[in-house]
């Protein structure tokens, strides 16, 4: 699996076109009309003027177990879907507790309390999903999720943040935006 670097600026170009922002734990990120999703070579060029640019790298899996990514990869879908008009960005900081923890306390959080895989699972294949890793980067961010779904699943997109949100692990974010967007 070989390393992706993007740089999500957001501005006044790029092919999204930002719905809403809102903040879900801690400080918000300012208003823009449009979000570019491009790689970090091209990013120097979007980013003149843009409100705020967000880094991460895509990395190797930390938790989820052999069985439980055969099920993934079986099922999941490719990112750029023509139909996954809508997309959200969420990124997410969780705190010091969290990073004090071990791999296998984490673990046992992410999914054996809080099911975070299996709840996923169920709202595949209609949503794509990719993990970016910030926090190794120095970023404000620990991670920058994104998701692509067509208008017709925003409801279920909708039941799945709610889910992961009342669980266990969520009492570790101190930080998280909400960022929706749609490609006209
Ligand atoms: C991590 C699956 C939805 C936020 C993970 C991992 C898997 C996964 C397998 C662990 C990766 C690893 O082993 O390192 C899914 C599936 C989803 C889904 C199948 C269904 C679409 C979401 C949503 C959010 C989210 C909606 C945010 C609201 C995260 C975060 C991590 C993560 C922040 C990193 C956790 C950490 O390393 O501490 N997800 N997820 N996921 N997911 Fe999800």
């Amino acid at each position: 699996m070989s390393v992706i670097q993007t740089a999500f600026v957001a501005g006044t170009r790029g092919a999204w076109r930002i719905e809403r922002i809102t903040a879900v734990t801690g400080q918000a990120l300012a208003q823009a009309d449009r979000l570019a999703v491009v790689g970090p070579d091209e990013a120097g060029d979007v980013a003149a003027g843009a409100q705020w640019r967000l880094d991460g790298a895509t990395g190797h899996p930390r938790y989820a177990t052999r069985q439980e990514l055969d099920t993934l990869a079986a099922v999941q879908q490719g990112l750029g879907r023509p139909e996954a008009r809508c997309a959200a960005l969420i990124p997410i900081r969780k705190n010091p507790a969290w990073w004090a923890l071990g791999q296998d306390e984490r673990r046992a959080i992410l999914e054996e309390q809080s099911h975070h895989i299996a709840i996923g699972l169920e709202y595949l294949p209609p949503i794509a999903r990719r993990l970016y890793h910030a926090r190794e980067l120095g970023q404000s961010f620990d991670f920058l999720t994104w998701f692509e779904y067509a208008p017709q699943h925003a409801d279920a997109f909708e039941e799945l943040v709610s889910r992961l949100r009342q669980s266990a692990e969520w009492r570790f974010v101190e930080r998280e935006v909400d960022i929706r967007l749609v490609q006209d």
